[in-house]
């Protein structure tokens, strides 16, 4: 049987990974979305998803840190780690396209006080390159890596024409390639936050199984007392059992001993 494309090749794609579930699941994905004003150290609020939120502050950040978010913008994840910088540290807020740069710069400049921009550095690398320019350099990163995005299909029908499954083993191999790099540039006892806001599970744990065959400094921090449902290497945050947040999944690890 011929592979099926556009929307009819989503549904079946995604009715096969969640089953009965589905139909409840994409009733929640198009329900509009329930963006609330953050606004905790900011000078003017800045309204993202909950999930997104909870997701920024489950990084571990201590005096003097060197932080990274390695694909930032538009920047409202960058906002709750900025917002969480304890004295000394300082955050590089790195974005590779130059338009979405200046989206995130823009973002930035308006929410955050003086203080807190002037330690939050806007670089415009390409975030697979951080591990070999930049090894065993950060206490902290933030990978909130490009992903399918379904919901974002979902309510713009004329990118869901051109959906694909190869779109999401294509962006698995990129998260892949991001996720190892990001793990070479972390210091021992450093931690990696990785997020996507994609349903599909290669984009998600798939990454993780895929990587453990590559690098073994890394372990799993249990991510406890956090909404969401528990999946091997993190959490998923889905709309239609929490109250219409993300979808975002999100898992925490912590870096022990180099594999360069
Ligand atoms: C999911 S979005 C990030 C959303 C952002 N963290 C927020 O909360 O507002 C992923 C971003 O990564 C950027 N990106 C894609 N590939 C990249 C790469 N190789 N290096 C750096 N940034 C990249 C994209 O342009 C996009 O802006």
């Amino acid at each position: 049987m011929a592979t099926l494309k556009g929307s009819q090749g989503f549904e079946r794609h995604y009715a096969a990974i969640y089953g009965e579930r589905w139909t409840r699941l994409k009733a929640a994905l198009l329900n509009p979305r329930q963006g609330v004003p953050f606004q905790q150290g900011l000078t003017a609020p800045y309204y993202l998803d909950p999930a997104s939120i909870l997701c920024a502050q489950t990084l571990p950040v201590k005096e003097n840190a060197v932080l990274g978010d390695f694909c930032a913008a538009p920047g409202g994840k960058t906002l709750v780690l900025a917002s969480r910088l304890p004295p000394g540290a300082t955050l590089i807020a790195n974005e590779k396209s130059a338009t979405r740069r200046t989206r995130l710069v823009n973002v930035l400049n308006r929410h955050l006080p003086e203080e807190l921009r002037r330690r939050v550095m806007v670089r415009g690398w390409d975030a697979a390159l951080f591990g070999r320019s930049q090894p065993l350099s950060f206490d902290g990163i933030l990978l909130d890596v490009p992903c399918s995005s379904e919901r974002h299909l979902l309510e713009q029908p004329q990118y869901l024409q051109k959906w694909g499954p190869g779109r999401g083993k294509h962006l698995a191999i990129q998260a892949l390639a991001l996720a190892a790099s990001a793990l070479d540039s972390l210091k021992p006892g450093g931690y990696l936050l990785y997020s996507t806001c994609s349903l599909n599970p290669e984009e998600n744990d798939g990454v993780w199984e895929k990587l453990l065959k590559k690098r073994t400094c890394w372990e799993k921090i249990e991510l406890k007392d956090l909404p969401g449902e528990t999946t091997r290497w993190g959490k998923i945050i889905l709309p239609d059992q929490h109250g219409g947040m993300g979808p975002l999944f999100f898992t925490l690890l912590r870096k022990n001993l180099p594999d360069l």
